[in-house]
């Protein structure tokens, strides 16, 4: 039985106060409603990861996430951080490809692999993210894309590996501007995805595969956009950073 998974990206926000803060105030809110097969995650900015670590460590179903890792293990890379050391301060999972950083910092396809190799070999679950444009959209070449995502950026990994992987649908037109996608268009792209999962790794693998809905989900339309077959989740945004909108989109699978 596939996981439902309701995750919180909080982006660039929050002080270090102000996240600890949010954070304790999300763990006591959720931490009776996450039940059964589901889990909660919050990727916050990486000043809060150690501590928010502690704060979660005693709330089953309760995750912690980075952002983003660099490719590499470790050594002159002024700035960024490595896979090891997001795992060492207690992150579980790690957002990778968002849309953000394909636009604003290049993240090409073949980057996002190595990527996804460094969180793997270091033991952190992949929320790998893929979605078109508006440009896409409109062109109808929307799922020539997210085929593409999915075979240049994922496809290499074997079975084994891809039983770690999220996936997370984020339709960039839908992101931050309250555009949400219908239940319908999400799930048409969420069937396609799963489709292509089963063609590469087989219909046992992609049945088990977590596929998340991200792009202005609000404790308005997660229960329909959760109720679709193969939605199994959110990647939520703004909502993510209001505890009590951040609690009712964790309830809708309860
Ligand atoms: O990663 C989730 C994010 O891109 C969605 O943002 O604000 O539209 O929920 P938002």
């Amino acid at each position: 039985m596939r996981k439902n998974i309701v995750a919180g990206n909080w982006k660039m926000n929050l002080g270090y106060e102000e996240g600890v803060s949010l954070f304790s105030e999300i763990v006591n809110m959720v931490k009776d409603e996450v039940i059964g097969n589901q889990e909660v995650v919050v990727c916050s900015p990486f000043i809060h990861l150690s501590s928010i670590a502690k704060l979660s460590a005693s709330v089953p179903n309760v995750h912690i996430g980075a952002q983003n890792i660099h490719q590499a293990e470790s050594g002159a890379y002024t700035g960024e951080v490595s896979a090891s050391q997001v795992k060492s301060v207690g992150a579980q999972y790690v957002i990778l490809g968002h849309s953000e950083r394909r636009a604003y910092f290049g993240e090409t396809d073949a980057l996002l692999a190595e990527k996804l190799n460094a969180a793997l070999k270091h033991g952190l679950k992949p929320i790998f993210c893929i979605g078109e444009t508006k440009e896409e959209r409109e062109s109808g070449r929307f799922f020539d894309v997210i085929k593409t995502q999915l075979e240049a950026g994922v496809f290499h990994l074997g079975q084994d590996d891809f039983a770690s992987v999220v996936l997370a649908y984020e339709p960039v037109w839908a992101i931050g501007t309250g555009l949400t996608a219908s239940p319908e268009e999400a799930q048409e792209v969420h069937a396609f995805i799963r489709e292509t999962i089963a063609q590469q790794y087989g219909a046992e693998v992609a049945d088990a595969t977590t596929i998340l809905y991200g792009g202005s989900a609000n404790p308005s339309n997660a229960s329909t956009l959760f109720a679709q077959k193969d939605i199994d989740g959110g990647l939520i945004g703004g909502a993510s950073l209001k505890s009590r909108d951040f609690l009712e989109i964790v309830k809708v699978f309860n």
